[in-house]
């Protein structure tokens, strides 16, 4: 029952069930001298141990969260690898969610110049954004994803059956950047969306299936396109000038990656609205669906100076301005110049964060 999807980044992407998952990954360990699994604490209790003894592998396990993303982390990993005489065609196995994904991706860019990778995502949010489009990257204490390489996955293996023991918040941190795709690239979707939404909160695999397969269909064309982001990829940061900034200015602790786009989708939005002549019922439609998943987030209490000045130390800033990825209608990116990267002025960001709707 396994789907391969050929996607236009030359990857296959492997949706599966757990019966089927295994002889994916078997035939892809036969075809590695040495295969490492790299996941977090949490994910080897679940699944990588009894993964790791079929596949016949080694498996290396860091502490769960965003905090394993860092130099010391990556150092240890790339001294385990070397102590296990991986050579260059040894395979990494990154089976986990985002963290675990950007860790071992990057590893896998490094270690020896650069060896294969195969993402086995395990949080929704990895299955549909972080596994697809071969951004890897660790932080600095600076700021987050400072150091990172393109290395792009020889495989995508989506074991659909582990999103049964996702914990509720991680479930609704994925689905914000679902409802993402549908407001950048697809109004058809969106639609679907509307009317699925209750299956995909109850965990319905079948929806949730529907779900996965559309967005990795939507990035990976997109980033076939603009692999390094030098403009189109730029739509898939719609909601994170203001999330990152949320994000950093909360310390990484206070929200997931999917609850700051949410807001940051929200307020981006009242920009669009002014900026690019997005419609307000088409907005309300965005805010009910982020609303539903979080219906207890707010703003917290920021200085508005705090996010400026968190939003020009963002990677996508331009000579300290400030760069939106915004819509124009549901389902499409308004340009500006030829640029879906757009300078906002801070007058009409002031008005979008004071506004009554947001
Ligand atoms: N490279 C990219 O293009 C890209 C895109 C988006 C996000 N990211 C990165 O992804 C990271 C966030 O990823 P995330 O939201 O997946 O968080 P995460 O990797 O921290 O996973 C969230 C939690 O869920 C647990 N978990 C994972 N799978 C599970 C399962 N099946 N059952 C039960 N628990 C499970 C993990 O142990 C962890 O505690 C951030 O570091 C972000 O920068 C990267
Ligand atoms: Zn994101």
């Amino acid at each position: 029952m396994a789907t391969r999807i050929s996607t236009v980044v030359k990857r296959n992407i492997d949706l599966a069930y757990s019966i089927t998952i295994l002889d994916s990954l078997k035939e892809l360990r036969l075809q590695a001298d040495n295969a490492v699994i790299i996941t977090d604490h949490t994910v080897q209790k679940l699944f990588g141990n009894a993964l790791a003894a079929t596949l016949k592998c080694e498996l290396i396990a860091v502490p769960p969260g965003e905090s394993s993303k860092d130099i010391h982390t990556f150092h240890q990993i790339c001294r385990k690898m070397a102590e296990l005489s991986c050579n260059r065609h040894a395979t990494i196995m990154a089976l986990g969610g985002g963290v675990v994904g950007d860790l071992a991706g990057f590893s896998a860019a490094t270690f020896l110049r650069g060896i294969s990778l195969i993402h086995i995502p395990t949080t929704l949010l990895a299955m549909v954004d972080s596994s697809i489009g071969g951004k890897t990257g660790i932080n600095l204490p600076e700021g987050k994803n400072l150091i990172g390489a393109f290395h792009q996955p020889k495989e995508v293996v989506i074991p659909l059956d582990c999103l049964q023991t996702l914990p509720d918040r991680e479930l609704r941190s994925g689905l914000s950047e679902v409802i993402k795709y549908g407001m950048i690239a697809d109004s058809e979707f969106f639609c679907w969306l509307e009317e699925n939404f209750d299956k995909l909160l109850n965990k319905d695999l079948a929806a949730l299936r529907k779900a996965i397969v559309t967005c990795c269909q939507i990035k990976s064309s997109i980033v076939s396109r603009d692999e390094r982001e030098s403009n189109l990829r730029q739509i898939l940061n719609y909601g994170h000038t203001i999330g990152h900034a949320l994000e950093a200015l909360t310390g990484y602790s206070r929200f997931t990656h999917g609850e700051a786009i949410s807001l940051g989708m929200q307020i981006e939005g009242e920009i669009a609205v002014l900026q690019t002549g997005l419609q307000r019922s088409q907005l309300n439609r965005q805010n009910t669906l982020l609303q539903r998943l979080h219906p207890e987030l707010s703003q917290p209490p920021f200085h508005e100076k705090d996010l400026l000045d968190a939003m020009k130390r963002d990677k996508k800033s331009i000579e300290g301005k400030i760069v939106f990825a915004l819509p124009s209608t549901i389902g499409n990116m308004a340009m500006e110049n030829q640029r879906y990267g757009i300078v906002v002025p801070q007058k009409v960001i002031h008005a979008a964060l004071h506004s009554n709707h947001s």
